[in-house]
């Protein structure tokens, strides 16, 4: 199986007000979201827990953040033999994967002919995700799985909500149900995916909507309104996503050797 990890780092992280985009932020030890990202996938690759062939990262268009990301994926590629390139992202999350989807097609071009094509698709922003979950998503895909999540339980209660709008509290939310907790669970990346399955799901979700691609908030949502069953794998707590503040309090707590 010809595999390639496609990692979006193309976000603003206007949530994380570091300053930079997300994956330029400095963790606790000094080093960047993103180089911590590319040497959870060294650490899988270096314990067979993947056989890679290379590593598509999407960086945001801006020249500046660019360079320096670029910068970030040459100094992990000399250091750990990855195959790192990089390619300019799009306005939402949706748009930087079909931007590095394209870069994945024209790496899988050198594959082998009639080897199977696989694309993981991560978040930069998922910088501490252990080489156990890369291994589960990679097992999931050899057994002939077209797309695979790896997933965690949920811990709170979830709620829907309506905003109900009267003259004597305006906008307030009323709760309209709860969601049964057993039966949820909170979705991780890298998720992999059969690499045509996912660019033709990318291209009708593209062509029948949700039209505003902020509402894909993942690549399996594209896959499953394409119609694929998506296979759920074990997840990690360290596979969480660092969004705010809070998160990144968390991350240079698990970087400080005073802690571990
Ligand atoms: O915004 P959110 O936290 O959901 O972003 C998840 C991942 O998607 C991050 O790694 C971020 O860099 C990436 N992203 C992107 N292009 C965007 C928006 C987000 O590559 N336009």
């Amino acid at each position: 199986m010809h595999t390639t990890v496609l990692i979006v780092a193309a976000g603003s992280g206007s949530r994380l007000q570091a300053g930079v985009p997300k994956a330029l932020a400095a963790l606790g030890d000094g080093r960047t979201m993103l180089e911590h990202c590319l040497e959870s996938v060294a650490a899988a690759q270096s314990t067979g827990a993947l056989q890679l062939n290379a590593v598509a990262v999407v960086v945001p268009a801006r020249p500046e953040s660019a360079a320096a990301l670029e910068q970030v994926c040459r100094t992990v590629g000399d250091r750990t033999g990855l195959m790192v390139c990089c390619v300019p992202g799009g306005a939402e999350r949706a748009d930087s994967v079909r931007a590095g989807l394209a870069a994945v097609r024209a790496l899988a071009g050198a594959a082998t002919p009639g080897d199977r094509h696989a694309v993981l698709v991560h978040d930069a922003a998922r910088p501490f995700v252990p080489p156990t979950v890369f291994h589960a998503v990679v097992t999931a895909l050899r057994e002939g799985a077209a797309a695979v999540v790896p997933a965690v339980a949920v811990v709170d209660t979830i709620k829907t909500v309506a905003t109900t709008a009267t003259d004597a509290a305006p906008g307030t939310e009323q709760v309209t149900g709860t969601l049964g907790r057993a039966g949820l669970r909170a979705v991780q990346t890298p998720q992999g995916f059969d690499l045509a399955a996912l660019e033709a799901a990318h291209r009708r979700a593209e062509r029948e909507g949700p039209a505003d691609a902020a509402a894909l908030t993942d690549d399996a949502m594209a896959m499953e309104a394409a119609g694929h069953s998506v296979a759920v794998v074990p997840g990690d707590p360290l596979g969480f996503k660092i969004t705010t503040r809070l998160d990144l309090m968390l991350a240079d707590a698990l970087l400080d050797p005073s802690t571990a």
